[in-house]
């Protein structure tokens, strides 16, 4: 059992001793992008200062260090989300939003065909929805939306009938918005009983709790380094290799190929064939460095945390505001990450943002990238706080601080 100090996690993270506008920082906007360790940081630097070479490429020695580095870190990723297949299922892309078309444009162009089903639901990013919306220009495929309900969960009530016709479930694990956890593990098993694939949107997921793919028996997961500690401009597209293996190439170019002729080319076998070009090398090396930092955490100490201050929180807005601040999201912690997106009466999210910076409070105003979610309630925008591991309770006291001064602002 390892131990669990969210002061120690803060005290690890330099960017939480900036002063903004006069105040500590209060950083809530985990939820966009999260805040790097110094081993994260220290790890990328010193990555550069000693050992920097190109991948795959040169036999020298730092040549050598180099890729022994970024391999490193795709077997890490790999032990992370329990990959059966290990390191040989783990895709290195940029972000998110580049798996999705990664998935979208191989996998699916390749295995989809017009009349066949891609069902996700309406709580999605955009990054989960817009490239299967261009496999259906393509394609023909339909592109079909499990409704959200009333109280923030998906409405599951017409699961089979929804089913029908589909070949890939591509679902998220923490709506960005709502900070709803949909349950993954049932849907994939009906998804599997109507001979599906299942994808699953782990960006939200992985720095805050366990996450394990071969439990929740899924066929994709696709995530963002920077939403778990580790840098931005890495992301990973992970997928089961025997389903990997039937993949064409995504991006063409040096280093995705095993033979290039004046007719013609042979795309390298594994996953080298969906990394073309120079890799990121440093950032994947960084993100090794927050996988051992949150192993380091324990992510069931992490997600226990999260649940406290969220759970707090909540019950601290509803007390204090009294329906004037209105939490856009499931009210309790049952199947529910810290994501609390707030619509403060009368008030536009924009406002409410600018006057918590005031405050060095930092959330994200705005649709969210999710504007089917946003138009199903109404809504144009929300202001959002997200937490991370080294959020705490005092983080949300000066969030309740700024938000009473906003309400009595514009009141
Ligand atoms: N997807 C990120 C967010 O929700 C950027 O803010």
């Amino acid at each position: 059992m390892t131990s669990f100090s969210a002061r120690r996690v803060r005290a690890d993270i330099p960017l939480l001793t900036r002063v903004v506008n006069g105040r500590a920082i209060t950083y809530l906007d985990s939820g966009a992008s999260s805040l790097q360790p110094h081993a994260v940081i220290d790890a990328m630097s010193r990555y550069y200062e000693l050992r920097h070479a190109n991948v795959h490429r040169g036999v020298y020695q730092t040549a050598n260090e180099a890729t022994e580095a970024y391999e490193g870190s795709r077997n890490a990723v790999a032990r992370f989300i329990n990959a059966p297949g290990g390191e040989n299922e783990v895709v290195f892309t940029k972000n998110t939003t580049e798996s999705f078309n990664l998935l979208a444009k191989s996998w699916g162009a390749t295995n989809l065909k017009s009349g066949d089903v891609v069902l996700v639901s309406e709580i999605e990013h955009h990054a989960n929805i817009v490239p299967w919306f261009q496999l259906r220009e393509s394609t023909g495929i339909e592109v079909r939306f499990i409704p959200v309900g009333d109280d923030y969960r998906l409405d599951l009530s017409n699961l089979d009938g929804l089913l029908k016709g589909v070949k890939l479930l591509s679902i998220t694990g923490m709506s960005n918005v709502l900070g709803t956890r949909p349950p993954v593990k049932d849907l994939a098993r009906a998804a599997h009983d109507v001979g599906a694939l299942v994808a699953v949107d782990a960006a939200q997921m992985l720095a805050h709790g366990p996450t394990d793919v071969a439990d929740l028996d899924v066929d994709f997961a696709a995530f963002s380094g920077h939403k778990m500690l580790g840098p931005t401009g890495i992301g990973v597209l992970w997928t089961r290799e025997h389903v990997l293996d039937t993949m064409p190439p995504f991006l063409g170019g040096g280093g995705m190929i095993a033979d290039v002729r004046v007719d013609g080319y042979t795309p390298a076998k594994g996953v080298a064939r969906f990394e073309a070009g120079t890799p990121p090398i440093a950032e994947a090396v960084g993100l090794h460095a927050a996988v051992r930092y949150l192993e380091g955490l324990g992510m069931e100490n992490v997600a226990a945390h999260e649940r406290i201050l969220t759970h707090d929180a909540l019950t601290r807005l509803e007390l204090t505001f009294d329906g004037r601040v209105r939490v856009i999201g499931p009210r309790d912690t049952t199947d529910r990450g810290g994501v609390i997106s707030l619509d403060v009466e009368g008030v536009h999210p924009h406002d409410v943002a600018q006057v918590l910076d005031q405050f060095g409070v930092c959330v994200r105003p705005g649709h969210h990238c999710a504007k089917p979610l946003m138009r199903r309630f109404g809504l144009a925008a929300t202001a959002r706080a997200s937490f991370g591991p080294y959020s705490m309770t005092k983080d949300t006291d000066v969030l309740l601080e700024a938000l009473e001064h906003a309400v009595k602002m514009f009141g």
